[in-house]
C-alpha cells in the first residue's frame, strides 16, 4: 500500500504528463498551420510519448491497488512567435518536468518507499534523454537559422528526427 503523500505526488505527475501531451499537441497544431509539417509531425508524435508517460504512472497506481485521480488539465498556450520559440519552450518545459520527477524521487527516499523509487528510475533516465533531445533541437535551429530558406531546412531536419 502506497503512502498518502506518494499517491498525491504520483497523481500530480500524471496531470503534468497529460499537460505536456496537450502542450505539444498545441505546438504541433501551430506548426501545421504555419506550414511547418516536419516540426508538426515531430511534436504530434512526441505528444503521444507524453500520454504514454502518464499511462505508465496510472498502471503503476493500478498495480498497487491505488485509485487514480484524474485532474483537470490547464489549457496550454497556442500562440508562438517562431519555430525557435516553440522549441525553447519545449526545452524549458522538460526542465520543469525533470525538477518534478526529482522532487518525486526525493519524496520516495524520504518515505523509504523503495518500490516507487525503483519505478521512478525509468523517468529519471527518460528525462535525461528528453533534455538532451530538446536542447539539441534548440541548438540546431539556432545553427540553421530561421530566415528565408533556413526555416525550410530546419523543418526538414525536424521531420527527419525520431520523436521517441
Ligand atoms: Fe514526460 Fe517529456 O517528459
Amino acid at each position: 500500500m502506497l503512502q498518502k503523500e506518494v499517491i498525491k505526488a504520483l497523481n500530480d505527475q500524471i496531470a503534468k504528463e497529460m499537460f505536456a501531451s496537450n502542450l505539444y499537441l498545441s505546438m504541433s497544431s501551430w506548426c501545421y498551420t504555419n506550414k511547418l509539417e516536419g516540426a508538426g509531425k515531430f511534436l504530434f508524435e512526441h505528444a503521444q510519448d507524453e500520454s504514454e508517460h502518464a499511462k505508465k504512472l496510472m498502471k503503476y497506481l493500478n498495480e498497487t491497488d491505488t485509485e487514480v485521480e484524474i485532474q483537470q488539465i490547464e489549457k496550454p498556450e497556442n500562440k508562438f512567435k517562431s519555430l525557435l520559440d516553440v522549441f525553447e519552450k519545449t526545452y524549458e518545459h522538460e526542465l520543469k518536468v525533470t525538477a518534478s520527477i526529482n522532487a518525486l524521487v526525493d519524496l520516495t527516499l524520504a518515505k523509504k518507499d523503495h518500490s516507487t523509487f525503483n519505478f521512478l528510475q525509468w523517468y529519471v533516465a527518460e528525462q535525461h534523454e528528453e533534455e538532451a533531445l530538446f536542447r539539441g533541437i534548440v541548438d540546431k535551429i539556432k545553427l540553421i537559422g530561421e530566415a528565408g530558406d533556413s526555416m525550410y531546412f530546419a523543418d526538414q531536419y525536424l521531420g527527419s528526427l525520431n520523436a521517441h
